[in-house]
């Protein structure tokens, strides 16, 4: 019998692409520092669900981000060097990333000053000259780029963000080069009708293909806002085995969208993801098992 595919109000969707993002802002936020050995375990278990995209760590100050510190070590270890990410937040960390090989990388431009200066100590307009410079030299040595456009719909210093100015910057960095832009809801205040307004707007001058979301969870809205994204024709999500994480910068953020409950809801809506749910389950109880902590992904 041919395989069913449902027509939604979101059009024929066959295929969803699910980034993993909990070895990264999944543990970076936990009281528990997973060692280079588990952590190493827990990307394995993921791959064995079938996921094919994992952001695994950063290259940042381990004063900052103590649970950070050995992603170099950890790369080394891992065998699938194109299937994963590591986030650099500055010239030194991209340094790291080529020294490591590492094929791609994720830049993180928070777009107020206030959020830029606690997470990386600098400017939006540094940050932005500093990432052309990682962007081009990345170009030049085929290192695939993402760039999060993080807190862009609330900051926690800030509150409410223009998304004219979101989109206005979003294109600036498009404009260096970049391969991907994941536009990212880091405390996760955003609504739907939000989610859906600004990728209207980013649609207007961009193609919908080299835009992927990041959504937590803090108001149970990252469902909604994956379907609201759908609609305006996003295809790429990240989210976070177990519904872990947060920005340790970020007060009031909290865990990520969880990648059980992402698949879950593809799967029910006929769209392929290519990971296993029972498996995934599995690497949830790892995770939990290792930090201890009571997760709040529901599709278990
Ligand atoms: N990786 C490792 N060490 C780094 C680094 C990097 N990417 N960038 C700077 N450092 C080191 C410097 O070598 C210096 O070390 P020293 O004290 O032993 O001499 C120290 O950090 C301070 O360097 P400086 O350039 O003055 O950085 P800073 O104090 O202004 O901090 C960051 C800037 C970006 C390094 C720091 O804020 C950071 O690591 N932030 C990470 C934020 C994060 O991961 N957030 C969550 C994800 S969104
Ligand atoms: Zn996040």
């Amino acid at each position: 019998m041919p395989r069913l595919v449902r027509s939604t109000k979101v059009g024929i969707v066959n295929f969803v692409h699910v980034n993993e993002v909990g070895p990264r802002d999944g543990i970076q936020n936990t009281n528990a520092v997973l060692s280079v050995s588990e952590r190493f375990e827990l990307i394995r278990s993921l791959e064995k669900s079938g996921i094919q995209s994992i952001e695994i760590g950063s290259f940042v100050s381990p004063k900052a981000v103590p649970s950070m510190s050995g992603t170099d070590k950890l790369f080394k270890r891992l065998s699938n060097k194109n299937n994963y990410s590591v986030l650099v937040p500055n010239l030194k960390g991209f340094n790291l990333a080529q020294e490591n090989n590492v094929e791609e990388i994720c830049l993180v431009l928070c777009v107020t000053d206030s959020m830029n200066k606690k997470n990386i100590n600098k400017t939006v307009e540094e940050s932005t000259i500093e990432f052309k410079k990682i962007i081009d030299e990345s170009n030049r040595n085929n290192i695939r780029t993402k760039c999060y456009i993080s807190v862009a719909f609330y900051c926690p210093y800030e509150g409410k963000v223009d998304n004219g100015y979101v989109v206005e910057l979003t294109n600036t960095i498009i404009s260096y080069g970049v391969d991907e832009i994941v536009i990212a809801d880091t405390i996760g205040q955003a609504n739907p009708s939000e989610v859906k307004e600004l990728f209207k707007k980013l649609a207007r001058s961009n193609n919908t293909d080299q835009f992927s979301a990041h959504f937590h969870d803090t108001k149970a809205l990252g469902l909604s806002n994956v379907f609201a994204s759908l609609e305006e024709g996003i295809r790429k999500f990240d989210s976070c085995i177990g519904g872990l994480g947060g920005c340790p910068f970020a007060p009031g953020s909290t865990g990520n969208l969880a990648t059980e409950d992402l698949v879950g809801m593809m799967e029910m809506m006929n769209i392929d993801t290519g990971i296993d749910i029972d498996s995934l389950l599995q690497s949830r109880e790892l995770a939990s098992k290792m930090t201890s902590l009571e997760l709040i992904g529901r599709m278990y």
